[in-house]
């Protein structure tokens, strides 16, 4: 299993470091057996499987849930856990609290979005024992501060204030950074900047790794189609073209057959 000094090596080393989300057990197995480096169990999953329209609907308890799913299926993987909407804003007992309970679930680090109002609270994380991956660009928890899923960094100020908030998580004692979707200078600089390596998702090619949501890269999402985005196969349609066949087979009769019935 990956650690958080190989994240620190990988950077030096010049080496991609590999993430997908993933949020339950059956894939969290077949991906146990891969060589992805490592598993966020990203709030994402609000919206990915209980289909919620934003990350907002994510809680504690559900990000409890599937990080045991996903440790149970990947026990060879290095885990990281969303702190989901709000639980890094009632307190530094209620952060410890829900962080712990997350490692506990089977994390191996967790992941704060922003970085205002986080710093202190991030080294005491960290000095408590818990690893902590920043987030900064275009964080999906505060969609609404940020007028919808828009590009971040665009002009000069938004642009230096995100490389300063990055130095700053360095400094807090982050040992990596998400970069979501900002401009590829952008994301270049910050990552020549820091010496923690950069993980992007909608950031280009600069940065010392890359993320997307594991249902996005498969295709299971027809509907879902920004610029970022490289679906490695076409899922969604596989399924329907499968349940066809099932539907047809049964309703004809073919299925299931002598093969598929006990004596
Ligand atoms: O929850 C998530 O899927 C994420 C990634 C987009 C980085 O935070």
């Amino acid at each position: 299993m990956k650690t958080i000094l190989d994240f620190l090596a990988f950077k030096k080393k010049n080496q991609k470091i590999t993430m997908l989300t993933c949020y339950d057990y059956t894939f969290a197995k077949i991906l146990n057996t891969s060589e992805i480096d490592t598993l966020l169990v990203g709030d994402s999953v609000a919206q990915v499987i209980h289909g919620y329209p934003t990350t907002l609907h994510a809680t504690v308890s559900m990000m409890i849930l599937h990080t045991q799913a996903v440790a149970k299926g990947a026990p060879d993987k290095f885990i990281v856990a969303d702190m989901p909407f709000l639980s890094t804003r009632k307190g530094l007992r209620h952060a410890v609290e829900s962080a712990g309970e997350l490692m506990k679930a089977g994390a191996n680090a967790i992941k704060i979005e922003g970085a205002a109002g986080h710093l202190k609270m991030i080294r005491h994380l960290v000095d408590s024992g818990i690893p902590v991956m920043g987030h900064l660009g275009l964080t999906p928890q505060s969609i609404h501060q940020l007028g919808g899923p828009k590009i971040q960094g665009r002009d000069e100020i938004t642009a230096d204030n995100i490389l300063k908030d990055a130095l700053a998580l360095e400094k807090a004692g982050c040992f990596s950074l998400v970069l979501e979707c900002i401009p590829e200078i952008l994301s270049q600089k910050i990552t020549e900047t820091l010496k923690i390596p950069t993980i992007g998702i909608g950031a280009g090619p600069h940065t010392s790794g890359q993320v997307l949501v594991l249902q996005d890269m498969l295709g299971l999402n027809g509907a879902f189609n920004p610029k970022f985005l490289k679906k490695y196969a076409q899922e969604s349609q596989s399924t329907l073209s499968a349940t066809h066949s099932y539907v047809s087979e049964v309703r004809a009769g073919r299925f299931p057959t002598k093969e598929h019935s006990y004596e």
